[in-house]
């Protein structure tokens, strides 16, 4: 065989080892393998592993506004409202827009303009009070309150953030509902 000969077939040789390091790289990069974590094997008594029957992430719980509502700031809470006007209207008689007019809200059935569409599980409620607790649980999280809400909010987070707007809410009344 010639020289030449060799050389083809190392080069050929050489062409097929790379085709095949070409492969491996393109492929890890396809799939992005990564390491386990963990043993798969996990013997007992070794490892501290995860107590059996941890109970999954709770809801984070919402705290009560009920003792924060004497000392909550009504012009604070009117700022806060803010971000409900997009939705919602607060004098007497005003218009509905996206979300229902809250005048006198606080102590009102759930639902309590009539004319206006509300979800079904809201209407569903119409014949329960909205307290204090359920406002505050419905800003908190609309979803969590009321599944099936038309609502698209996400919710106040902060709880005295919520008590400032409660209070807030519970001033747009001629009568203003007793503290709790
Ligand atoms: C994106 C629009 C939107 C925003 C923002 C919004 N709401 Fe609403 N809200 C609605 C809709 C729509 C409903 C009716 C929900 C239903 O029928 O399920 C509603 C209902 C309510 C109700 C019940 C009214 C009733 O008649 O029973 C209260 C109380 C309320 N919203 C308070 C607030 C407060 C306070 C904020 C601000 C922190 C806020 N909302 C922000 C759209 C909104």
């Amino acid at each position: 065989m010639s020289s030449f000969e060799w050389n083809k077939i190392i080069g050929a040789a050489l062409v097929a080892l790379l085709a095949i390091k070409t492969f491996d790289i393109v492929g890890n990069a396809a799939v992005s393998p990564h390491k386990l974590e963990q043993n798969v094997y996990v013997v007992e008594g070794v490892e501290a592993a995860a107590p059996t029957g941890a109970a999954a992430p709770a809801v984070k719980e919402i705290e009560p506004v009920g003792p924060l509502l004497a000392a909550a700031n009504i012009e604070a809470g009117k700022k806060a409202a803010a971000k409900c006007a997009t939705c919602h209207s607060f004098e007497k008689g005003g218009a509905n827009k996206v979300g229902p007019n809250l005048w006198g809200i606080v102590g009102a059935p759930h639902a309590h303009i009539d004319g206006f569409a509300y979800s079904s599980p809201m209407k569903a409620k119409s014949a329960e009070p909205w307290d204090y607790e359920d406002i505050n649980h419905f800003i908190a999280s609309p979803r969590t309150y009321l599944p099936g809400t038309k609502r698209s909010f996400a919710g106040v987070a902060r709880t005295s953030e919520r008590a400032d707007i409660i209070a807030y809410l519970r001033s747009l009344s001629d009568n203003p509902a007793p503290l709790p």
